[in-house]
């Protein structure tokens, strides 16, 4: 033990992106990137990890020098892995000829080792095999644990210890969920910390590679008109909103133990809730953000079971198609109380966000897929236009969306003056939408975060302590809606979701956008 940690501390940053790069060291010596996914067999892997590591690659993202390697226990070669990757792999970038060519390219460099997850002898047998495609290059591991949670810790483990690279860097990606609630979650990070520094963990959370949630920031912090207003003394409420149209369907097993707090709420929306309400931070350093997310975390007031409501759905009939029950899924036990939905208000303690509530709404088998935030702002002081000019202007407040999901788009409601020789006001949106705005098709958030792992930028990645101060948060909810056994309300497959949601908006005076 550990070649791992020896590989880390023998590489300095300015090293990092030539190596990245796959450009000479100092020394002469070519460098190389080996990516291991590991539990290439499974779902993840073909419909993300894959697809986006061939899209690096066509945009000449990936260094000059690298090899895709799938591990799982499955027995495939590595004709069977290509074929299988190959289905998965899109042209969206450019659908003529030369997208099946470089498509060839990247399979020819895709290669498969079968292993158990928990057997050392098996990685040495995919360290020789790396070896062998590294040619003597300064050699650079990525490892992608795409399986369960409960073999991460084996597979860290053997690794690690077998298949870390000997002279350059070695990090490892960690999907969620990390752990289900604060000890868990604890003990997962002591046990990764037992192979791994903290340096060559990427925790994982997809919504941070989201286009509109990495441009949340400069929004915010490039533009005049927005910072000034962003407090409580101009926003009344904040929603971060995640809805979609389809069930649990071939994931219930999973689900069942987690629910959606848990899947959605404890780090995609809070992950985004954290990057909107954070302090301007010293520098973009993936440090001095992620500080000011920790801080914004733990400035927030634990959840209560009186400020959230649950719902899970159930079957409904609509034009002759009868949609399944949560519990239809014969994965998941015919009495699980597990939530498909919930609504949350949050409240930040700090002199910014003092009493301003932060709505969430997360759900399962809803009427529509979306992921937005709106920023309500507060009503305009005095008078001057009110009741009389055809819109009430205590209720027609300013309103910014951030649509992150579909169709892309940033738009402020605002009042303005029909035009005519009257009086009258109309509500209209200032509306950027990427796909009017932008010919170029927005990156998967997988590309984006698999190139910053293997070019070692963890500003999108979470740190230990985000995950702790995360769950700290959800913790308590979690285990007193498990130990009180509380009853979701039931909701109909494909409709708004539970009707608890919206009296708890109106305890706040928050209508959902
Ligand atoms: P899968 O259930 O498809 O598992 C991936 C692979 O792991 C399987 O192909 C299988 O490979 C192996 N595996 C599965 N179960 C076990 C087991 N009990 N013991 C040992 N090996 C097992 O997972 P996904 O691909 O869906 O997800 C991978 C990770 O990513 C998980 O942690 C998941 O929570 C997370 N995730 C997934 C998302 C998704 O959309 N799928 C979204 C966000 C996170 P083999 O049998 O060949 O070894
Ligand atoms: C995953 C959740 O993290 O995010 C899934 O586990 C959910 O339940 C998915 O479906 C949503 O991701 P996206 O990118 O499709 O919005």
């Amino acid at each position: 033990f550990n070649k791992l940690k020896e590989g880390l501390l023998s590489v300095t940053s300015s090293e990092e992106s030539k190596e990245a790069a796959g450009v000479d060291d100092d020394n002469g010596n070519e460098s190389t990137v080996s990516i291991t996914v590991v539990g290439a067999s499974g779902d993840l892997a073909k419909r993300k990890i894959f697809p986006a590591l061939f899209a690096l690659y066509y945009e000449d993202c990936l260094p000059k020098h690298f090899t895709v390697y799938g591990y799982a226990r499955s027995k495939i070669t590595d004709a069977e892995l290509r074929n299988m990757v190959s289905k998965t792999l899109t042209c969206r970038i450019d659908k003529r000829e030369n997208c099946g060519k470089k498509m060839d390219q990247f399979l020819k460099r895709c290669f498969y080792h079968s292993g158990q997850y928990d057997s050392q002898q098996n990685f040495v047998d995919l360290d020789k095999k790396l070896k062998e495609h590294e040619a003597g290059r300064v050699s650079n591991r990525l490892f992608y644990l795409s399986i369960p949670p409960n073999i991460f810790i084996d597979a860290v483990r053997c690794a690690s210890m077998s298949a870390s690279s000997g002279n350059g860097w070695t990090r490892v990606i960690v999907e969620k969920p990390f752990g289900r609630d604060s000890e868990s979650s604890a003990a997962l990070t002591k046990a990764l910390k037992q192979y791994l520094e903290e340096e060559q963990i990427f925790r994982i959370d997809h919504y941070l590679g989201k286009e509109l949630v990495e441009n949340l920031s400069v929004l915010r912090f490039s533009n005049l008109i927005f910072e000034p207003l962003w407090s409580r003394q101009y926003i009344r409420n904040v929603q971060l909103i995640f809805s979609e149209d389809f069930g649990t369907e071939g994931r219930g097993g999973y689900f069942d133990n987690y629910g959606i707090i848990r899947d959605i709420m404890q780090n995609h929306l809070l992950q985004i809730l954290a990057l909107f309400a954070m302090e301007t931070p010293v520098s973009l350093d993936a440090e001095d953000i992620r500080n000011e997310k920790v801080k914004v975390l733990r400035s927030m007031r634990p959840l209560q079971l009186e400020n959230v409501a649950v719902g899970q759905y159930k079957s409904h009939t609509k034009g002759g198609v009868t949609y399944p029950a949560y519990t239809d899924d014969k994965t998941v036990p015919k009495d699980s109380l597990t939530p498909t939905f919930a609504a949350a208000a949050l409240f930040i303690d700090n002199a910014r966000w003092d009493d301003v509530p932060f709505l969430m709404k997360a759900g399962k088998a809803l009427h529509n897929k979306k992921a937005e935030i709106r920023v309500q702002f507060r009503h305009v002081p005095g008078n001057l236009y009110n009741r009389n000019f055809g819109i009430d202007l205590d209720r027609a407040t300013n309103e910014l969306v951030i649509r992150v999901q579909p169709d892309e788009a940033i738009y402020l409601k605002i009042n303005n003056k029909v035009p005519g020789l009257g009086m009258r006001l109309g509500r209209s949106n200032l509306n950027l939408h990427y796909a009017a705005r932008y010919s170029k098709e927005i990156p998967d958030a997988y590309e984006r975060l698999l190139l910053d792992a293997i070019e070692g930028e963890r500003r999108l990645f979470i740190r230990s302590d985000e995950l702790d101060a995360a769950w700290a948060l959800f913790t308590p909810l979690l285990k007193e809606l498990e130990e009180k056994k509380i009853i979701p309300e039931y909701y109909p497959y494909g409709s708004r979701g539970p009707v608890g949601a919206h009296y708890l908006a109106a305890r706040y005076n928050v209508r959902w956008g």
